[in-house]
């Protein structure tokens, strides 16, 4: 890394912070282009935060060794990703307190109505059972605020499913700052529609995730394992190859995945297509994964064949994150009436 590089002053640019949650062995393509991927390209313009939330997984069951070795790979997944540690400050969320420390103050001023609207805590109480969910996952989109709003984030890139949860978060940040004061920059969600939605392969009706693993395509999937799910893809009745998400939302989705990874629409690659059938869709599906996966997996390998380096990253992320964060929460702890014991 060049010197000129890493005296870049970022403090007069924008600000984006987003979060990832280590809760599968690898993240799923999903991630990668709904959100991670638009983190890369955000490094250039602005003052960028990126943060492995590590306190979110533990609001469901979990195994502590699981998480422990899921936060590396995590962290490992994002540098692999082309997050620069030296450009954007990539952290893991635990190691900065102040997280959990704002979290509480805006618990108290969240409803609890408001809380239990939450689509995202519905559909998990609902699979975990009432009485096997967390008091934890219920306040778990007021801690996703706190990450926010303690970095005074301009924007927030994401992708669809998180909307409600940032609604939240301006809801938070404005209450707050009617009730005590300008404190907090009200952020926006920056989302990117064609790639906002990624589709499960095995019914493209549903969002991709890591919780259906049989129509996911994990970054960390081996070439056998991506080639087995993409063959057995979903597509639609008929044989034409078009892009059109209602009529064929299979088709559309695998049109969708190849033009996200070669730069084109889907429109283009469904044209590029034209006079094939399925077997050549799922054939240019799999040599783009592919094309992306070989080099990413090359790259996580190498990252963690190097435990030390990897915690010297980890501990810059959380040095200047910690710094950030603790500008905000001193400010908020006085707007609040907390007696600090500052300058003693
Ligand atoms: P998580 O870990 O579920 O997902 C990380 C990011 O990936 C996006 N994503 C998708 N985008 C398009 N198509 C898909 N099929 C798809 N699946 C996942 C998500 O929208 C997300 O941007 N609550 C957050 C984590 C979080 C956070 C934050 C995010 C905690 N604190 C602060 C932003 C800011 C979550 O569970 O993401």
């Amino acid at each position: 890394m060049s010197a000129s590089v890493l005296n870049i002053d970022r403090s007069d640019r924008p600000r984006v912070l987003s979060g990832i949650q280590p809760t599968a062995d690898s993240f799923q393509i999903g991630n990668y282009l709904g959100a991670i991927r638009r983190w890369v390209t955000l490094q250039d313009t602005h003052d960028a935060y990126y943060c492995v939330v590590d306190q979110h997984a533990i609001t469901v069951d979990y195994d502590p060794a699981v998480l422990h070795r899921r936060t590396l790979v995590s962290f490992a997944q994002l540098i692999a990703s082309g997050l620069d540690p030296q450009r954007s400050t990539i952290f893991v969320q635990s190691q900065v307190p102040e997280h959990s420390q704002l979290s509480w103050v805006l618990q108290c001023i969240t409803g609890f109505g408001e809380a239990g609207r939450m689509t995202q805590f519905k559909d998990k109480s609902q699979r975990e059972g009432a009485d096997r969910s967390t008091v934890g996952l219920f306040t778990y989109p007021v801690l996703q605020a706190a990450d926010i709003l303690i970095y005074q984030a301009n924007g927030v890139p994401v992708g669809e499913d998180q909307r409600q949860h940032l609604e939240l978060t301006r809801d938070l940040a404005q209450r707050f700052n009617s009730r005590f004061g300008e404190t907090f920059v009200v952020p926006e969600p920056l989302i990117v529609r064609e790639t906002a939605k990624i589709l499960d392969l095995a019914d493209p009706g549903a969002k991709m995730s890591k919780s259906a693993p049989a129509g996911c395509l994990f970054l960390l999937d081996s070439p056998e394992v991506t080639r087995k799910k993409i063959k057995t893809a979903v597509t639609d009745s008929g044989r034409e190859i078009a892009f059109d998400p209602v009529a064929k939302p299979g088709v559309s989705n695998l049109l969708a995945l190849i033009a996200a990874f070669t730069q084109q629409t889907p429109q283009q690659v469904a044209q590029g297509l034209s006079g094939g059938g399925y077997g050549d869709l799922k054939a240019a599906a799999l040599a783009a994964v592919l094309e992306f996966q070989e080099p990413f997996q090359a790259r996580v390998n190498d990252l963690l064949s190097d435990p030390v380096a990897l915690m010297d990253y980890m501990r810059m992320g959380a040095d200047r994150a910690r710094g950030a964060a603790q500008d905000t929460l001193r400010k908020v702890y006085e707007r609040v009436g907390f007696v600090t014991l500052e300058g003693r």
